[in-house]
């Protein structure tokens, strides 16, 4: 099999796409061929670089120009934004109908939407009294934040946490999570239609070992 090949969209440092570089290096399944920036100073961009290959790194001019969005994805059946702060056009979002998908810090469809975004999301979980947050993975669509749910992790808010502790805790399971979500779809052959992947066994923390399988993942 030719590993499905995968573009991720980034803006910011990069630990997810740092994630999904490692977990794919050597996937059968699925591999990252392209890394695109909102912004040439984003810190995912070194990371591209330090994986070097056949990885094409392509920085947006502009960002809110469907064609270019569509041109920088170049050959990828899947579409990863991965802390990609800048809204997919519209007629980037219909071309590309099922084929982005979007990480995002907290349990969809509470805490998102815009401006809901880094800081400001474990500011809003920990003010709402929340016993729970999680990473959502799930489809792009015209409205931030929400496409259809694809897979969700949980994750204890601890009484003593603070945006960073829980940020950083949320953090650990998206980088487990996305690599999954990314693995499951190309093994499904990135399908045409939504799909849901539901967590085999339970997906809540059992003495912080948080497991979420997909499929045939051992
Ligand atoms: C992550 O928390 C992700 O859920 C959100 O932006 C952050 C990106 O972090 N969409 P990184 O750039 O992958 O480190």
């Amino acid at each position: 099999m030719t590993p499905v090949p995968v573009a991720v969209l980034v803006s910011g440092g990069g630990t997810n796409l740092q994630a999904l570089l490692d977990a794919l290096r050597d996937s059968p399944v699925a591999r990252v061929t392209r890394v695109v920036a909102s912004r040439a100073d984003a810190g995912a961009l070194e990371r591209a670089r330090r994986a070097g290959g056949s990885l094409a790194t392509v920085v947006l001019a502009r960002p809110d120009d469907p064609g270019e969005v569509v041109a920088a994805t170049g050959d990828a059946r899947l579409v990863v934004l991965a802390g990609y702060l800048k809204r997919i056009p519209a007629a980037a979002v219909a071309r590309l109908r099922w084929r982005v998908i979007n990480i995002h810090p907290a349990l969809l469809p509470a805490f998102g939407g815009p401006g809901m975004y880094g800081r400001r999301v474990h500011d809003a979980v920990l003010a709402s009294g929340a016993a729970l947050s999680g990473a959502t993975v799930h489809y792009v669509d015209e409205e931030y934040d929400r496409g259809p749910i694809i897979a969700q992790w949980p994750v204890p808010v601890r009484p003593d946490d603070t945006a960073d502790t829980l940020a950083a805790r949320v953090l650990q399971v998206e980088h487990r999570l996305l690599p999954r979500v990314v693995e499951a779809l190309a093994r499904l052959g990135v399908p045409e239609k939504p799909v849901r992947l539901v967590a085999a066994g339970s997906a809540f923390v059992v003495a912080d070992q948080p497991s979420v399988r997909f499929g045939d993942d051992p």
